[in-house]
């Protein structure tokens, strides 16, 4: 447990407003800031985020919370590494201390150690004799000693239990081995054997060091080739990238993003540290998040088959849209980077590095590859798939220079391809305004179903808990004069009952943070959805009136309209009275 009195130290020194910049792009309009939403894909900005409450919500996704409940969603961590992780930007230290309370964070530790333990292992058997074939083919790929141990390399032996048994030697329980990723579960689903027999292992490392997993290689051509870890409760290779833990650190704020294993290893040893790969899989929103935190800059270097290339132009479009700045480069003469410093030496893969294309000017390199400029026809179909492509960028200046560039691939003059791109650009215009217009209509009716009488009710009470947790005499008007335990909405009665406990004990309003954190995490974007509108009244009591007015009458309403359908003569009568003595 971290002390409370830390926790709220951390999120004083952590401005909302400061923090989420470092995500998504924030605009001052009024008293809140607001922006895409970093959680999921929009094109005009629902996310908002409001300085004085501290708190953020999107009224897209329904995303919410306090500063921790964003670094939560944004960097997929648990409450209590979100405070770290906060702390540690705050300058505020965190006594360490391992009786965290969280079982899941427990669960997490020791899924942690169960990975250190086995990188060990596979690391002594890599230096014991039964490691001999395997120190021979690292070294056959020209890895050094150094190399070897910088990047904890093993081996895992060709034996069914030999790992099981060692994390069995040291404690670790049955469901632990079961979690951790290292064994295969046979169909019985009780018992399970090694899942790395006779491959050299690459243990992958988080951000801080900790072994989250391996990647493991046979050493001949057998299949699978690599094998990795299957995901765990500390693993996920759509969010983590191999070698991040070294990258990060080396003072260049470009990374480099290779495909393989070997080639980063291979970079590294030649002093090139700031190379990381994916783990297997194509790049992802994740990784994008992730590689904009450390990185001004990414240089894709993938593979120079067909595949690289197809992943080249993906991880482009993934990066761009997580807003990375990405060039590429295509390596000739070697199948990947690994072996085109083995043949070419550093020195030339850095000058490719420097020499790396632009998005827009790698695409339309792979465009031209596909047409024969030579043949009158293919010209005129390159030109307009460029155009097409040109008529993309917002830039005017941008726009002109790759104008040019193109022109003097191909020969053409610059005013004809101009109009072409001119041409793309009010068609693309058209199609935006389409979109935008079913995007609005989508929304209509999406309120005119939220505005309907069970919405009613919901809207009056969620103001009633807002102007109950925001203002001391119109809490007092609504206990005095409105039945919680009435509320119909479960979830809002639970807050309401929350914030009637927080009043008792002080006269002084009750904070946002305190709110959010004493409901679960999952809990957090309903309850900034809650906290995230301002009521403005005259007179706080007499709105607090009004809203219990207008949700009697929605209630009244609601029931009208089920006896309706039940025929209930009497009741209906009933009501109606009611409803007339209301309004008189
Ligand atoms: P070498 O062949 O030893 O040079 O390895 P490499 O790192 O260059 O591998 P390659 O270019 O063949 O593949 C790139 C990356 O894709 C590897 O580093 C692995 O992360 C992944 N990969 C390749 N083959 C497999 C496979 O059979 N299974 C899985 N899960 N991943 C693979
Ligand atoms: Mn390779």
């Amino acid at each position: 447990m971290i002390p409370g009195e830390i926790i709220q130290q951390i999120t004083e020194r952590s401005d909302i407003v400061d923090i989420i910049s470092g995500y998504t792009s924030l605009k001052r309009s009024g008293r809140s800031a607001t922006g895409l939403c970093p959680f999921h894909n929009e094109k005009t900005p629902s996310f908002h985020v409001s300085p004085d409450k501290q708190v953020y919500h999107c009224f897209g996704c329904g995303a919410g919370g306090s500063v921790i409940n964003f670094i939560m969603q944004a960097e997929n961590l648990t409450f209590i590494d979100a405070v770290k992780f906060l702390g540690e930007r705050a300058g505020i230290n965190i006594p360490e201390d391992n009786s965290y309370d969280d079982r899941l964070t427990k669960q997490r530790q020791r899924l942690l150690e169960a990975n250190k333990a086995a990188a060990r292992f596979f690391y002594d058997v890599l230096l014991s004799e039964d490691g001999r074939k395997a120190r021979e083919y690292l070294i056959s790929r020209g890895l050094s000693s150094e190399t070897i141990t910088r990047f904890g390399l093993g081996f895992a032996p060709e034996s069914w239990d030999r790992l099981t048994k060692h994390l069995k030697g040291l404690g670790f329980s049955d469901y632990e081995i079961m979690d951790s990723g290292l064994v295969t579960q046979r169909q019985d689903k009780r018992s399970y054997y090694d899942r790395f027999r006779n491959r050299v292992m690459f243990p992958i490392f988080d951000v801080r060091g900790n072994v989250i997993a391996f990647g493991g290689r046979v050493m001949d051509d057998s299949k699978p080739k690599y094998l990795n870890s299957s995901d765990t409760k500390v693993f996920d290779k759509s969010s983590n990238l191999f070698a991040l833990n070294l990258a990060r650190k080396s003072d260049n704020k470009v990374l480099i993003m290779v495909e393989g294993y070997m080639d980063v290893i291979t970079l590294h040893q030649y002093g090139v540290t700031a190379a990381v790969a994916s783990l297997g899989t194509a790049l992802t929103e994740n990784h994008a998040r992730l590689l904009k935190r450390y990185a001004d800059e990414v240089v894709l270097c993938y593979d120079s088959d067909e595949a690289g290339r197809n992943a080249a132009k993906r991880g482009l479009e993934i990066l761009s849209s997580g807003g990375v700045k990405t060039r590429v480069i295509t390596l000739e003469g070697a199948k990947d980077p690994d072996e085109y410093c083995k043949k070419f030496g550093v020195d030339a893969f850095l000058r490719a590095i420097s020499g790396a294309k632009t998005p827009l000017l790698y695409k339309i390199g792979l465009l031209k590859a596909k047409y024969d400029i030579n043949s009158p026809d293919e010209k005129v179909e390159f030109l307009n798939e460029a155009a097409r492509e040109l008529a993309k960028m917002y830039n005017p200046v941008e726009r002109e220079i790759y104008i040019k560039e193109v022109c003097a691939m191909c020969d053409v003059s610059e005013k004809s391809l101009a109009a072409n791109v001119n041409k793309a650009m009010s068609a693309n215009k058209k199609t935006e305004e389409r979109k935008d217009k079913n995007e609005i209509l989508k929304d209509l009716k999406q309120r005119s179903v939220i505005s309907g009488s069970g919405g009613m009710i919901y809207q009056n009470e969620k103001k009633l808990v807002n102007l109950m947790f925001y203002d001391y005499e119109a809490f007092r008007f609504i206990i005095e004069n409105y039945d919680i335990n009435e509320m119909t909405d479960a979830f809002l009665k639970e807050v309401a009952l929350k914030i009637l406990k927080m009043r008792e004990n002080t006269k002084t309003d009750p904070k946002e943070i305190e709110l959010i954190s004493s409901f679960p995490p999952e809990e957090a974007g309903k309850i900034a959805d809650i906290l995230s509108f301002e009521l403005h009244f005259e007179n706080k009591t007499a709105g607090a009136g009004q809203i219990i007015n207008s949700l009697n009458a929605a209630i009244r309403k609601q029931k009208l309209a089920q006896l309706g359908k039940s025929g209930d003569l009497e009741k209906i009568k009933e009501l109606l009275e009611q409803k007339k003595q209301n309004e008189e």
